[in-house]
C-alpha cells in the first residue's frame, strides 16, 4: 500500500529535483550566455556613447557621463596611436591586453573577451572600440571591474533561485491537486449523505489511506441505505399488520348494526371482533418488546433459576393449544441451573413451542430436550410439522417475515425476530434444521452464565 505520507514525501523530492534539473539547464544554456552576451553588449553601447561625447568640445559631458553611478564597476581607457594611455571613470586592476591588441583595435577593429575561455582564474572583461578624433585613431578599452562580474554571477543565482521557487510552486501544486482530488470528491459525497441521501458511492482507485477511507465510506453508506430500506419496509409492514385486522373489524361492526343478522351471526361475528382486536393488541405489545430489545439501555435482569422447570411451566401454559390438535409432547429436560433473565427467556420459549404446535398439523409430536456441554447448554424444540423451505430458512428471524403470506395460520412474524434479540442480549445463538414437509429444529445455545465483564446491551 502506497501512503499518502510516501505520495507527498515522492512528489516532493521529485518536484525539487525537476525544478532543479530545469533550473540547472535553463541557466546553464540560456540565461549565463545571454548574460554574457548582455553585458558584452552593454559595454559596446556604453563605449559607442561615451565616443559620441568625447571630444575637446564636449570634455565636460563626458566628465558627467562617466560620474554616473552606472559606470562604477567600469574603467575606461582610452589608448592614442603613440600608444599613450589616459584613464578614465573609476580605477581598476590593469587592462590584460596585449601591444598587439592596442594595434588591431586603432586599425580600426573591435575587441572583445567575453567569448574567450578565460581558464580557472576569473579575468575581467574588456571590449575595445576604435575612433578617431581630429584626424587621429583611438582605441577606448572598456573593463568590468570583478564586482560587476559578481554582479552578473548573483544575476545567475538569482534566476536560478526563482526558477527553483516557480517551478517548484507549480509542481507541487499540481501533485497536490491530484492528492486532494479525492478527498473533495469523499467531502461532497458525506455532505449529501448528511442530508439524508444514502445512495451515495465514490470511486476510487488508489490503494492509500484515502483509497481506504472511500471504501469504508462506501460500506458506510450501503448499510446505511440497507437500514433505511429496512426501515421503509418495516413501516409498511407494521402499516399492513394493522390495516387487515382494522378492516375485517370496521367490516363485521357495520354488519352488526343492520338488524337483519341473526343472533348466530352476530355472536361469530363479534368473536371475530374479539380476536381480530386481540391480535392488534398482541402486535403492539410485540412491537414495543423489538423497540425496547433494539434500544440500546436494555439491560438484563440477571437471576440463577432451574430452565427445566421453565420450559416445563411453558409447556403446561400451552396445553389448551397441543390438546386441542392433539399434539404430543415429549421432554427430555435435565435439571439445569442457569443464570439469565428470567422473564426474557420466557417469551423465547413461548415463542419458539408456540410456533412448533402452530406449524405442526393435528396428532403431530414435539420434542423438548436439554443438552448441557461444558459452560454452555442446548435447548432442542424439534416438531414433525410443515418445515421451512431452505430458502425461506434465512429469512425467518426477520421481522414481519412469514412463509405463508396467505395468512391462513395468523401471526404478524414477530415472534422469531424477539427469539433472536433475546438470545444475542444473552450472548448466546439460535440455528435452525429444517425440511419442507418433515418438521424443523430449533436449538438455542446459551451460556449457564453470563459473562458479567461484557456490557449487558452488547448484541
Ligand atoms: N416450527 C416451525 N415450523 C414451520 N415454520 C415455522 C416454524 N417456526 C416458524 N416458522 C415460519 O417462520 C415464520 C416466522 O415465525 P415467527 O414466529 O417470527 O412469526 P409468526 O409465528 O408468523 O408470528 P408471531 O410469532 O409473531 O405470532 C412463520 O410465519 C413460519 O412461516
Ligand atoms: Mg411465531
Amino acid at each position: 500500500m502506497k501512503s499518502i505520507y510516501v505520495k507527498l514525501v515522492l512528489s516532493f523530492i521529485i518536484t525539487i529535483l525537476l525544478s532543479v534539473v530545469i533550473t540547472v539547464v535553463v541557466t546553464t544554456f540560456l540565461s549565463k550566455q545571454k548574460l554574457e552576451m548582455r553585458l558584452g553588449q552593454d559595454m559596446v553601447k556604453m563605449g559607442e556613447d561615451f565616443i559620441d561625447l568625447y571630444g575637446a568640445e564636449d570634455s565636460d559631458k563626458a566628465a558627467r557621463f562617466l560620474s554616473n553611478s552606472s559606470f562604477i564597476h567600469f574603467s575606461f581607457i582610452i589608448i592614442d596611436d603613440q600608444h599613450e594611455e589616459k584613464l578614465l571613470g573609476q580605477p581598476g586592476p590593469p587592462i590584460p591586453i596585449t601591444p598587439q591588441e592596442v594595434d588591431q583595435v586603432l586599425d580600426g577593429k573591435r575587441y572583445s573577451n567575453l567569448n574567450e575561455e578565460k581558464g580557472d582564474r576569473p579575468q575581467p572583461n574588456v571590449v575595445g572600440l576604435p575612433f578617431k578624433e581630429n584626424g587621429r585613431s583611438y582605441a577606448l578599452f572598456i573593463q568590468s571591474h570583478p564586482q560587476r562580474q559578481f554582479s552578473v554571477i548573483q544575476d545567475v543565482q538569482n534566476i536560478q533561485l526563482i526558477t527553483i521557487l516557480l517551478v517548484g510552486i507549480v509542481l507541487f501544486a499540481y501533485v497536490s491537486t491530484i492528492i486532494i482530488k479525492p478527498i473533495k470528491r469523499l467531502s461532497t459525497a458525506m455532505k449529501v449523505v448528511g442530508q439524508g441521501e444514502y445512495n451515495v458511492q465514490v470511486e476510487y482507485a488508489t490503494n492509500d489511506e484515502i483509497g481506504l477511507l472511500t471504501k469504508n465510506f462506501n460500506q458506510m453508506t450501503k448499510e446505511l441505505n440497507k437500514i433505511e430500506t429496512m426501515r421503509q419496509e418495516f413501516i409498511a409492514s407494521v402499516s399492513h399488520e394493522i390495516q387487515s385486522p382494522l378492516t375485517s373489524i370496521r367490516g363485521f361492526s357495520a354488519a352488526l348494526k343492520d338488524d337483519i343478522v341473526s343472533e348466530d351471526k352476530k355472536i361469530q361475528y363479534l368473536t371475530i371482533i374479539e380476536k381480530e382486536s386481540t391480535r392488534l393488541s398482541q402486535l403492539s405489545s410485540n412491537l414495543l418488546k423489538l423497540a425496547s430489545l433494539d434500544s440500546e439501555h436494555q439491560t438484563l435482569t440477571l437471576q440463577q433459576y432451574r430452565l427445566d422447570e421453565q420450559i416445563r411451566h411453558v409447556v403446561m401454559a400451552l396445553e389448551p393449544q397441543w390438546t386441542k390438535k392433539n399434539i404430543e409432547i415429549d421432554l427430555d429436560l435435565s435439571n439445569v441451573q442457569m443464570e439469565a433473565d428470567k422473564d426474557l427467556l420466557e417469551q423465547v420459549w413461548l415463542n419458539l413451542v408456540t410456533n412448533a404446535i402452530k406449524y405442526t398439523p393435528e396428532n403431530g409430536l414435539v420434542k423438548i430436550s436439554i443438552h448441557q456441554k461444558n459452560e454452555e447448554i442446548d435447548v432442542k424444540i424439534k416438531d414433525n410439522g410443515i418445515g421451512i423451505a431452505e430458502e425461506d430458512q434465512k429469512y425467518i428471524f426477520e421481522s414481519f417475515y412469514k412463509v405463508d403470506k396467505s395468512r391462513t395460520l395468523k401471526g404478524s412474524g414477530l415472534g422469531l425476530a424477539i427469539t433472536k434479540k433475546i438470545v444475542r442480549l444473552h450472548e448466546g445463538a439460535i440455528r435452525v434444521e429444517s425440511k419442507k414437509e418433515q418438521g424443523s429444529i430449533f436449538t438455542v445455545t446459551l451460556p449457564i452464565q453470563k459473562n458479567r465483564t461484557k456490557k449487558d446491551s452488547s448484541v
